[in-house]
């Protein structure tokens, strides 16, 4: 990659420090990054090829200051969002200014220069699939949960349930960036992320943040904090898993590989990875037992709580997601390599050195603890 100016919003969040590694990684590559937050990316702030604003995209003075950057960069990635499922349906305004408000004019900006835009929307854009609308008893095609970026439909749910403000506002950004390509030529290419799972992704509640993170740090937060696993309505949800690195190498090569990369909407995410998330916390408590050398957690308690009670109302899921990555496969000859079991131990390992080995946080409780715990 011969000097590669590039502007990225959201650079500070979990994707954005992950491709922050790869892009610094490179000879000639320099980037301008905006982010709330830097504490991912803490490594990079000296260095002098990054220009990191901490700054709020939805300021004016934010938006003065990107045009110039945006003027003289080759691309511009958008990562930024609120993407926490606990937040869709109890903070609905700041996920729609988020995800959508504030993004309108740095596309317009993008528009107005003619320059590429690389936006990470969502798996979430196509909502709930067919198969979740067919009785038990009916019959269930390929095409009624395999997604494919040009013939699937997006199908959201009704609008008192609040679960679908990011799904919503993530497609309205898909169609405004189309629609600009289509009435002034702008370049875009629309990344729709499956489940990418690494280091860093979320914090711990208690360690580092508060809330309900995503699905992974749940998990994680329970097994290292002694508390059960808990399971949204049992948990019968199907997901694919990638790793964050072979979702890095499909982004470097869209940047590698220009031509066969823009104009085109990619579904990244690895068909053989998929589970329930029952089998999912599953299979992380086996792999937690490997890492930490006791069996004991192979036994960390699993429980089922209502979506209701779990995430507050208007909530609803997704059945399944089965990605089609035949345009990723095609366009940038790309396709995932990592399973799922060394997916999780990379990421969980990853995790126990940070959280229980090498800081002042309590060490992993074992189950029986877990258990008192449970019934206290
Ligand atoms: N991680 C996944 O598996 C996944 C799945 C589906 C979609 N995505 C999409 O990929 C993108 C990146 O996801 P992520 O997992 O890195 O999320 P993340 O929450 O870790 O990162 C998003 C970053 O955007 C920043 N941000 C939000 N609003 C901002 C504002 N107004 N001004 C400046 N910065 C702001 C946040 O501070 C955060 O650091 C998002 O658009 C997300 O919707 C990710």
């Amino acid at each position: 990659m011969n000097e590669f100016n590039v502007v990225i919003l959201g650079c500070g969040g979990y994707i954005g420090s992950h491709l922050l590694d790869r892009l610094l990684a490179k000879d000639g590559v320099s980037v301008s990054g905006w982010d709330l937050e830097n504490r991912k990316i803490e490594q990079h702030l000296d260095d002098p090829r990054l220009r990191f604003h901490l700054a709020d995209l939805g300021s004016t003075q934010s938006l003065a200051e990107l045009e110039k950057e945006i003027d003289a960069a080759d691309a511009v990635i958008n990562l930024a969002a609120i993407c926490n499922p606990a937040e869709y349906n109890t903070e609905p305004l700041r996920v729609l200014k988020a995800n959508l408000f504030d993004l309108q004019p740095v596309i317009d900006l993008c528009a107005a220069a003619g320059k590429w835009i690389i936006h990470f929307s969502t798996s979430e854009v196509y909502g709930r699939t067919l198969s979740s609308y067919i009785p038990s008893d009916g019959e269930v095609r390929d095409d009624h949960f395999v997604l494919r970026e040009d013939s699937t439909p997006l199908i959201m749910g009704p609008v008192k349930n609040q679960r679908w403000t990011y799904a919503s506002a993530k497609q309205v950004v898909e169609r405004l960036i189309f629609a600009h390509h289509y009435e002034s030529g702008m370049p875009f290419t629309i990344v729709r992320p499956l489940n990418f799972f690494g280091p860093r992704m979320d914090y711990l509640p208690g360690h580092d943040g508060e809330g309900i993170p995503r699905v992974l740090a749940s998990f994680m937060s329970a097994l290292i904090d002694g508390k059960p696993m808990q399971l949204v309505d049992g948990g019968t949800a199907r997901r694919t898993i990638l790793s964050i690195d072979d979702a890095m190498d499909a982004v470097m090569l869209m940047l590698e590989r220009p031509e066969q990369a823009r104009n085109q909407i990619f579904n990244l995410g690895n068909p053989h990875n998929e589970v329930t998330i029952s089998e999912l916390a599953q299979t992380m408590r086996r792999v937690y037992a490997s890492i930490t050398g006791d069996p004991s957690f192979g036994r960390h308690p699993i429980v089922s709580v209502p979506a209701e009670d779990f995430y507050g109302p208007g909530y609803e899921d997704c059945d399944r997601r089965m990605p089609s990555i035949e345009n990723a496969r095609k366009q940038l000859d790309w396709s995932p390599t990592k399973s799922l079991e060394q997916t999780l131990l990379e990421t969980m390992a990853d995790y126990h050195a940070t959280y229980v080995c090498s800081s002042a946080a309590a060490p992993a409780r074992r189950p029986e603890a877990v258990g008192q715990a449970a019934r206290a």
